[in-house]
C-alpha cells in the first residue's frame, strides 16, 4: 500500500481485499469461507434486520517496529460476542472460531495493516447476526458471523488532544435493565440522535446519565468513562453500560503505576472534583476532555487549563498504546502475535 497516507487515515469504512464468513444451520456452525465481496445476501424476514437480532465487536491489530502483527486482548472480545449473544438469544460464536476468523481476516489483508510508527491501526469488526426468518417476535434459527477489517486513524479528529462533551439528560442510550451491557446494534440506534445532536453543537460526543435517576455518569457514546482525583482512577459502575476492554486494561495499569482504582457509582456533581476527566475504547484509547457542559443546566466543567491533556491520561495512554504496539514488553500476556 505504497500509496496510502497512513498518518492522515480517518476513522471509517476502508475496502480492503477479503472478508471472512461463517454460518450456523441445523444447530452447528459450518466452515469459515472467504469472500471477496463487500455485500451479503439476506433474506428480507430476516430476524437482524426486524428485531435487532445483531452484534458486533470492535478491536485492532496492530504493526510493531518488529514488523509483527499482534492482536490485543482478542479472548475478551470473544467473550463479550458471546454475552451479547446471551443477551439477545443469538448463536454463540465459539472463542476458537472467533479467533480463527479474526487471524485468518487481518492475515488476508496484512498489506492494510498500517506501519509502525504512523498512529493508525487496522480496526476488525466482527459481525454476528440473524438470518433465520422469522415474522413473529422470536429468534432465528440461523445466524451469520463475519468479520471484516480496514485500516483507520483515531476514532475523534482530534487524537490524543483534549475534546468537549456535552451530558445530556432528554435522551438515554439505554434502559436499565436493558441491553446497555452488551454490543448489540439497538443500543447504537438509541444513541445516534443524542450523538448528532451533541455535534452538531460542537461537541466530540454526548455523555449520557443513568436514565433511572439521571444523576450518575453511564457512558460517553460509545467509549467509557473516567476521571482521576488524588492518585485514585475512578470510572462507573452501572448496568447500562458496556463493559470497555480497554477501561479494564486502564484499571490494571492505573494499578500497576501505583494508584487506586474505584469502580463505582459517579454522580454528575462529583466530576467538578477530578483532576483529569477522559473517554476510553479501542477506536480512541483514551479521549482527554477538556470540557464537559450539562445541556440542560448549562453548567460547565473544566478541565486541561494548559490545553493538553493531563499528566496521568498521558502516562496511561503511552503505557497502553506501547503494549499494543509491542514496543513495551507484554507482562500482562495481553497481546497475540499473528
Ligand atoms: C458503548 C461503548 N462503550 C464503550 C466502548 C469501549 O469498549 P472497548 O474498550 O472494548 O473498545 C465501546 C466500544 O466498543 C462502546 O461501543
Amino acid at each position: 500500500m505504497e500509496n496510502l497516507e497512513w498518518s492522515k487515515l480517518p476513522f471509517g469504512y476502508f475496502k480492503t481485499d477479503y472478508n471472512v464468513r461463517c454460518y450456523y444451520r441445523n444447530g452447528s456452525w459450518g466452515k469459515l469461507e472467504v469472500s471477496s465481496s463487500e455485500m451479503i445476501h439476506v433474506h428480507m424476514a430476516a430476524t437482524c434486520l426486524h428485531y435487532g437480532q445483531e452484534a458486533f465487536e470492535g478491536m485492532k491489530a496492530y504493526r510493531g517496529a518488529d514488523g509483527k502483527v499482534r492482536l490485543f486482548r482478542w479472548e475478551e472480545n470473544a467473550k463479550r460476542m458471546q454475552r451479547s449473544s446471551q443477551g439477545i438469544l443469538m448463536a454463540e460464536v465459539p472463542s476458537e472460531l472467533f479467533k480463527e476468523a479474526v487471524v485468518k481476516t487481518v492475515q488476508l489483508n496484512e498489506r492494510f495493516v498500517p506501519p509502525h510508527g504512523t498512529g493508525a491501526a487496522l480496526y476488525i469488526r466482527p459481525l454476528l447476526m440473524g438470518t433465520g426468518v422469522q415474522v413473529g417476535v422470536k429468534p432465528a434459527d440461523e445466524y451469520l458471523f463475519m468479520v471484516f477489517v480496514g485500516p483507520v486513524g483515531p476514532y475523534f479528529k482530534e487524537g490524543f488532544n483534549p475534546v468537549t462533551m456535552q451530558v445530556v439528560k432528554d435522551m438515554d442510550r439505554a434502559a436499565p435493565q436493558g441491553t446497555g451491557h452488551i454490543k448489540v446494534g439497538g443500543n447504537y440506534a438509541g444513541s445516534l440522535k443524542a450523538l448528532a445532536r451533541a455535534q452538531e453543537e460542537g461537541y466530540a460526543s454526548a455523555i449520557f446519565l443513568d436514565a433511572k435517576e439521571k444523576k450518575y455518569i453511564d457512558e460517553c457514546g460509545p467509549a467509557n468513562f473516567f476521571g482521576i482525583k488524588d492518585n485514585t482512577y475512578i470510572t462507573p459502575k452501572s448496568n447500562s453500560i458496556l463493559p470497555s476492554i480497554t477501561n479494564m486494561s486502564l484499571m490494571t495499569l492505573a494499578e500497576h503505576l501505583g494508584m487506586k482504582v474505584e469502580r463505582r457509582p459517579v454522580s454528575l456533581e462529583e466530576i467538578e472534583s477530578f483532576e483529569e476527566v477522559g473517554a476510553c475504547g479501542t477506536a480512541a484509547v483514551i479521549s482527554p476532555i477538556k470540557k464537559i457542559v450539562d445541556r440542560e443546566t448549562g453548567k460547565v466543567f473544566e478541565y486541561c487549563k494548559d490545553g493538553k491533556a493531563g499528566p496521568i491520561s498521558t502516562k496511561l495512554y503511552k503505557k497502553l498504546q506501547s503494549i499494543q504496539y509491542g514496543d513495551e514488553s507484554d507482562v500482562f500476556i495481553w497481546t497475540t502475535i499473528i
